[in-house]
C-alpha cells in the first residue's frame, strides 16, 4: 500500500451520517473525512457549520437538511448521494434524541422517541440496504447506547427500548447482509459531552473507570474503525464507548 494511504484509508469512498450537525455525528464526519472519504452530513438542523469544518481541514463534504422521519427524503437522500458519486460505502445512522424522563414517561413523548431513533433509523437503513447489497458493499454504523445493555436511569424507558431495538437491528442485518457483503455494527457510547447531555446532571466521575466523561472525538474513533478496512471481518459486533462503566463484550 502507498504510504499516502496508510493515512487516508477511506480514500474514495463516499459515507452518509446522519444527525452530522453537530456533537457525535459531526465528529464522525470530520473523523470520516480526515480518512479521505467524501462524507454527506444530514440533520433536521442546518448543517453548513458542520460542513465549513470540514472543508476547512481540507476535506470533502456536503449538507443537507433532513428529518430522518421523512421516510421519502431518506431514499431522495441516498439516491442523490449514488447519482453524484456512483457509490455509497457507509452509513453511519447516528441522529436520536433523548429526552429526560422516567419509567411512566408520557405517551406523546414515548412516540416522538421511537418515531425518531427506531422509525427514522429504519427509514436510512431501508434507503441505503438495497443498492449496498446490489453493490456487494457497504458499512453500517448504527450509534445506540449503553442504555440498551444496563438501562437507563436520566433517560426515559422510550429511549432505552429503542437503543436496545437497535442492537437487534444489528445483529438482523449483519446475519442478512453478510452474504451481501454489508456488514453492520454498534458503537453503545456512553456519558459524552454534547449538547444532548448539557442539561443531564453531571454525575459521578468515580462511576467511571477512566474519570471522565467523553468527548464526541472518543465516539469518532470507533466509528471510523467501523467503517475501514481494519473492521473487515466483523459485523454485529456492539462496541461499548463507555470509558469503562459497561465491561461486557
Ligand atoms: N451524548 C451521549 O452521552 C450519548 C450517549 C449514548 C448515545 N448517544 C447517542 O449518540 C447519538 C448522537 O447524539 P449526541 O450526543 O451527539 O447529541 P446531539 O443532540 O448533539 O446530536 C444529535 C443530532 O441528531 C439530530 N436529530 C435529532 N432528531 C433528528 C431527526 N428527527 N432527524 C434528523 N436529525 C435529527 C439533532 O439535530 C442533532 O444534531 C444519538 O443517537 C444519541 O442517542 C449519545
Amino acid at each position: 500500500m502507498a504510504q499516502a494511504d496508510l493515512g487516508r484509508p477511506l480514500a474514495g469512498q463516499v459515507a452518509w451520517i446522519t444527525g452530522g450537525a453537530r456533537g457525535i455525528g459531526a465528529a464522525a464526519g470530520a473523523a470520516l473525512a480526515e480518512a479521505g472519504a467524501t462524507v454527506w452530513l444530514s440533520d433536521v438542523l442546518d448543517c453548513d457549520g458542520a460542513v465549513a469544518t470540514i472543508r476547512a481541514q481540507g476535506g470533502e463534504a456536503h449538507g443537507r437538511q433532513l428529518d430522518i422521519r421523512d421516510r421519502d427524503g431518506c431514499r431522495r437522500l441516498a439516491e442523490d448521494i449514488l447519482t453524484a458519486h456512483g457509490r455509497l460505502d457507509a452509513l453511519v445512522a447516528n441522529a436520536g434524541v433523548c429526552p429526560a424522563g422516567r419509567v411512566a414517561g408520557d405517551w406523546a413523548q414515548w412516540s416522538r422517541v421511537i418515531d425518531i431513533n427506531l422509525h427514522g433509523t429504519q427509514n436510512t437503513i431501508a434507503a441505503v440496504w438495497e443498492p449496498m447489497c446490489a453493490n456487494r458493499r457497504g458499512r453500517i454504523v448504527i450509534v445506540s447506547s449503553m442504555a440498551w445493555y444496563r438501562g437507563g436511569v436520566i433517560v426515559g424507558t422510550e429511549y432505552t427500548a429503542s437503543k436496545a431495538a437497535l442492537i437487534g437491528i444489528t445483529r438482523h442485518l449483519a446475519r442478512n447482509g453478510g452474504p451481501h457483503g454489508v456488514l453492520c455494527n454498534a458503537v453503545a457510547p456512553g456519558f459524552i459531552d454534547t449538547a444532548m447531555t448539557a442539561d443531564f446532571p453531571q454525575g459521578d466521575l468515580e462511576e467511571i473507570p477512566l474519570r471522565r466523561r467523553g468527548t464526541p472525538e472518543d465516539v469518532a474513533g470507533p466509528i471510523r474503525f467501523l467503517c475501514g478496512p481494519d473492521s473487515a471481518y466483523m459485523t454485529g459486533c456492539v462496541l461499548n464507548v463507555t470509558g469503562g462503566i459497561v465491561l461486557a463484550a
